[in-house]
């Protein structure tokens, strides 16, 4: 099983809308069986929390649910646990690194260097705007999912 993690800062706005939007793809090209997705915080702020609302409205939206999302804190053995380690944002990879003892690695990436965008994705916790980070998320997905197809040959 391929496994892939997706990293915030708070683990209720941002990598678990990656996660669902991630699962629901991986789910329609019938590969939920190779590939598993998770998400947690470089923050103890929000775990055991669900989502956030604005996460959770949206997702709704494209008829994505949440149900039984919690948040978790990222621990040191996601390192060996996990093929693909994503950060939403340049601190998050920063955070990422430090909380898994440094390690230099190619699985550990910004999300969307993935894309053209080549940019940290904005936080709606601030911004307020769920759409544009859905949006994100969305191509985010795709170039991962085509990624992991082409590099574990699936
Ligand atoms: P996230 O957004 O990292 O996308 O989940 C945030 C969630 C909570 C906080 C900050 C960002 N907070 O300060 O509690």
């Amino acid at each position: 099983m391929i496994q892939v993690l997706f990293v915030c800062l708070g683990n209720i706005c941002r990598s678990p809308m990656a996660e669902a939007v991630m699962r629901d793809l991986v789910k329609k090209k019938r590969l939920s069986n190779k590939i598993g997705v998770d998400s947690a915080a470089t923050s103890s702020w929000h775990i055991g929390e669900p989502p956030h609302k604005g996460t959770q409205d949206k997702l709704r939206e494209y008829g994505i649910s949440t149900k039984g999302m919690q948040g978790r804190q990222l621990q040191n053995a996601d390192f060996d646990n996990f093929d693909y380690i994503i950060g939403m944002d340049e601190s998050n990879i920063r955070n990422i690194r430090t909380i898994l003892g440094n390690p230099s690695s190619p699985k550990i990436f910004r999300f969307l260097d993935l894309t053209d965008h080549r940019k940290d994705v904005p936080d709606p916790y601030y911004t307020g705007n769920f759409q544009e980070t859905y949006d994100l998320v969305l191509e985010g997905c795709h170039a991962l999912l085509e990624k992991i197809i082409l590099e574990q040959r699936l």
